[in-house]
């Protein structure tokens, strides 16, 4: 009898945990406008305070001090500046890790907001502004958010997730490392084993639509700089010396041809583009030296060895040709592999997504030519990685993208956000037991 009696109290536990645990979304539901009105005033807040890749200290003291009121364990200092904080749910099941990252961008705020930046930095030698003008600030504010809820919630939660703020998503200073790669490399899957990872980004396409390409969705980002050395001469007597600007000119012009005229593109997308030109200090001197620096975007390993290779014979034909010298460097600043978006788990989570956002999701079909770190963390665990609209309600013409100066996250398509990365916390225990 006491067997069946205590029995049945376990039984009535487990009923009433789980009954709550599907009612966390309807409690969701009721505490979504003040939890909102808290992401709304620390994105403002973190939009108005930007810090550059692996220089984010008050970013992420400010998330520290949040997760910490929260009870919950916190580790800061990795990968420099990364903050993460680990929710121990009430009841069994698998660690699942969202991902948000921190940095903002050397790019003067032209926004005209209430709350827009002022700061300035020195970078790579230029007195530049500050700005989190790739909506990094959004992202912080809602897993702050997400985290505020799930802590609360964490004695119905099934098993446990980990908080990821991570720095220097857009690349860490040259020679310091960072990022999802560095935060890897200290052993944060190790200390926690994630079973599957979250992240998502915002993005000027219509408010509040979850947009998620499965499989390969993002390219991988390989950086290149190449280094011409010629003969320093007088700019009245440019036979006395050897010019690096006119092989930096047939050089650009050369970079232009890779994915135009020399590989074969029909099944894999690829882009070269050209970043930055430097040489030249005076009117009248011929320079020693010229650099270009640019980026690389690809889809296909093996495409990307041939455009290292046409870009390395360019450079030899064009040194042989201007009589300079040309090194080619790739990958100096690090390189992001393909974010790839795990077919089953997508399959498994879609609906999901589709509840979160009632129905306002959309499955990308086209590859994006912009790269994501969190392509490091879907290489260890499977993940998903989506797009959240943040243009302003009923707007359907362009609006400015991302890294643009005037690119602006309305705070309303947020709540659709933070609902998807709870939801997706939520149901991936149901899933995997299925
Ligand atoms: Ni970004």
């Amino acid at each position: 009898m006491k067997k069946i009696i205590v029995s049945l109290g376990l039984l009535l536990m487990v009923l009433t945990f789980n009954g709550h645990a599907a009612n966390l979304k309807t409690d969701l539901d009721a505490e979504l406008d003040t939890l909102m009105e808290k992401v709304i005033e620390w994105r403002h807040d973190v939009h108005q305070h930007p810090e550059l890749g692996n220089r984010e200290f008050r970013t992420a003291k400010k998330i520290a001090d949040h997760l910490r009121s929260l009870n919950i364990k916190v580790e800061t200092g990795i990968a420099y500046t990364g903050v993460t904080g680990y929710i121990e749910g009430g009841l069994e099941g698998p660690t699942i890790a969202l991902r948000a990252d921190m940095d903002a961008l050397p790019v003067e705020e032209k926004t005209g907001l209430s709350y827009a930046s002022k700061v300035r930095t020195s970078y790579l030698g230029n007195d530049v502004g500050v700005m989190h003008a790739c909506g990094h600030d959004a992202h912080v504010a809602v897993l702050m958010g997400v985290a505020e809820f799930l802590a609360k919630n964490r004695r119905f939660l099934k098993g446990n997730v980990l908080l990821i703020f991570q720095p220097a998503e857009e690349g860490a200073p040259e020679g310091e490392g960072g990022g999802a790669k560095m935060m890897l490399a200290e052993g944060l899957f190790e200390r926690y084993s994630p079973e599957v990872v979250f992240g998502m980004h915002v993005a000027n396409i219509p408010h509040g639509y979850v947009f998620l390409k499965p499989g390969p969705a993002m390219a991988a980002s390989s950086a290149y700089r190449i280094k011409i050395k010629g003969v320093q001469s007088h700019g009245s007597r440019p036979w006395d010396g050897i010019d690096p600007i006119m092989a930096t000119a047939q050089l650009i012009s050369a970079l232009n041809t890779v994915v135009s005229r020399r590989i074969n593109i029909i099944n894999n997308p690829a882009v070269v583009s050209v970043g930055i030109v430097k040489a030249g200090t005076r009117n009248n001197i011929i320079p020693e030296d010229a650099e270009i620096i640019g980026t690389i975007r690809t889809f296909d390993p093996e495409l990307r060895a041939e455009i290292y290779d046409e870009i390395r014979q360019i450079a030899k034909g064009i040194a042989v040709g201007t009589g300079t010298k040309i090194t080619v460097e790739f990958d100096f600043s690090g390189f992001y592999p393909v974010t790839v978006n795990d077919p089953e788990l997508y399959q498994a989570m879609k609906a999901s997504l589709v509840e979160a956002t009632k129905g306002q999701f959309v499955e990308w079909k086209d590859p994006i030519t912009g790269a994501e770190d969190f392509s490091f963390f879907a290489q260890e665990v499977p993940g998903l990685y989506f797009s959240l609209g943040v243009n302003k309600k009923g707007v359907t013409e362009l609006q400015p993208g991302n890294h643009s100066p005037y690119f602006t996250v309305d705070d309303d398509a947020l709540d659709e956000g933070l609902k998807s990365l709870i939801y997706l916390t939520l149901d991936y225990p149901e899933i995997q037991k299925n």
